[in-house]
């Protein structure tokens, strides 16, 4: 009988598409068996947990230079430490082009920072923010051969958006050569108009920064960009989708069957405005972009997790320090809030609120859990079945839970480098207790046990949902 160097025993298994209980057989980092009664040099009694694929975060911003002198407080090492203590055993961040420079340099740099550091198993997006002939005709397509098989679009943020006629230029490529588009959605003059009406009224507090982005900002936005999508007849997926007037054009192009992708995050189900009002410039933590929106809005974005809406959750971690010039208070603690840097911290705690409040509350069943933060990422962005999910051949990256874990979230028990959750004291129930990336143990018993160096770069493929759907409205 053959003897697997490590056996998973007695546990309930779910992937997207099944829940079931197996032995599961892993040698040299692959699952090379599911089966009964398996035998194993070492073997993990998973009696009472579930056992899940490790969790893929496929947006998170590590290491990632800043145009405004901030530094992110999270590396290679310290990004994907706290992602494996969370369940996740594959990160997506983004390699990003400076204006003025190339996309090359933006992913020679971006390899010289994860190089030795990581974790757990990374690929890398692409930003791009200038549509050179350089870019659209060589780099670009280069880029995607050579396993860079996504990139994402700004529509605001003067250092990255691109106009219109950019982003379809940039979509064509994405169609002919079959990446993934992502698009950061929000009216960059409408922002603009605002924060100058609100600081003409004086209102630069850190919570106007909601004011300065509304709903309808975003879902402007939001058409237009399945609109430009649908000129070129590409696939398109939004990111961090924060309320119902995004969800409804989402859901309107999907019901005429458009290809159009949707990404939530856990800060437009945990988190409200009233967050960015706090005290002592204690707002300044919940600012992200799009916004944290209000209460009814929450319940909106967890009816898109419900109803399929939504096919990926991620973290969207942007970690900044709190108590730092170079972070949230790089502009001071009196600062305008267009001064704050955007972004809120959550690798390490995207997975167990989804868990506790999806899927042990009853909103969503286990298969949907995986599939909206494994394998539907995994596939999106040309990683699965390597990843995210778990059957033979497929690397042994595994995530066992113990569905009863309470735990209540605090700063302390986190393992990024951030100096603050945004979801300080919120208690959740179930937590990873066991971690492996490719058969190797990154937490055990709940402890921290990883291997700086460790994880290694991912080429993605190009992806099947980056197919066009060929309705004959390409020029
Ligand atoms: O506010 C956010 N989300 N910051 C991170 C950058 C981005 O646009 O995703
Ligand atoms: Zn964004
Ligand atoms: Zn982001």
């Amino acid at each position: 009988m053959t003897v697997h160097q490590m056996v998973i025993r007695n546990g309930k298994i779910a992937t997207a598409a099944d829940v079931f209980t197996c032995d599961i057989g892993i040698t040299n980092g692959k699952i090379v068996a599911l089966g009964e009664n398996l035998d194993g040099d070492e073997v993990i009694d998973a009696t009472g947990k579930i056992v899940l694929p490790g969790g893929v975060d496929a947006h998170l911003h590590l290491d990632q230079p800043t145009g405004d002198g901030s530094v992110m407080a999270d590396d290679f090492h310290t990004g994907t430490r706290s992602a494996a203590c969370g369940g996740t055993t594959t990160v997506i961040p983004f390699a990003c082009q400076q204006k003025g420079d190339t996309i090359r340099n933006a992913v020679n740099d971006y390899h010289t920072r994860a190089e030795g550091r990581a974790v757990v198993d990374y690929a890398f997006h692409l930003i791009v923010t200038e549509t050179t002939d350089q870019v659209l005709g060589q780099e670009l397509p280069a880029l995607i051969e050579e396993g860079y098989t996504s990139f994402k679009i700004y529509m605001t943020y003067d250092a990255l958006k691109l106009n219109d006629r950019e982003i379809l230029e940039v979509l064509s490529v994405a169609r002919r050569d079959g990446a993934m588009a992502m698009i950061h959605a929000e009216n960059t003059d409408c922002i603009a108009w605002l924060t100058d009406k609100l600081e003409q009224a004086g209102q630069t507090a850190p919570h106007f920064h909601g004011a300065s982005r509304p709903q309808i900002v975003e879902r402007e936005a939001t058409h237009r960009a399945i609109s430009l999508a649908e000129l070129v007849d590409v696939p398109v997926l939004i990111v961090h989708v924060s309320g119902q007037a995004a969800i409804e054009q989402i859901r309107w192009a999907q019901n005429r069957g458009f290809r159009v992708y949707a990404e939530t995050c856990p800060q437009y189900l945990f988190l409200t405005a009233d967050d960015m009002e706090a005290d002592n410039f204690e707002g300044a933590k919940c600012i992200c972009s799009p916004p944290p929106r209000d209460k009814e809005s929450q319940q909106d974005v967890w009816r898109g997790i419900e109803n399929g809406t939504f096919q990926v959750f991620s973290s969207d971690h942007a970690p900044f320090r709190f108590d730092d010039p170079k972070g949230k208070k790089i502009g001071g603690t009196k600062a305008d809030f267009k001064s704050i840097p955007n972004g809120v911290p959550g690798v390490e705690t995207r997975l167990p609120l989804l868990f506790s409040e999806g899927v042990v509350k009853g909103r969503i069943d286990l298969r949907r859990f995986v599939e909206l933060t494994a394998a539907n990422p995994a596939r999106i962005y040309g990683l699965y079945p390597r990843k995210g999910t778990i059957a033979v051949g497929a690397d042994a990256d595994i995530a066992i839970w113990d569905p009863h874990r309470t735990v209540e979230i605090t700063n302390d028990i986190l393992h990024h480098n951030v100096d603050y959750t945004p979801y300080q004291g919120i208690e959740v129930q179930g937590w990873p207790t066991t971690v492996l990336s490719r058969g190797t143990y990154v937490v055990k018993d709940g402890e921290y046990c990883g291997t700086e160096g460790h994880g290694k770069f991912l080429k993605c493929e190009k992806p099947d949902p980056a197919k066009p759907k060929g309705m004959g409205r390409m020029i």
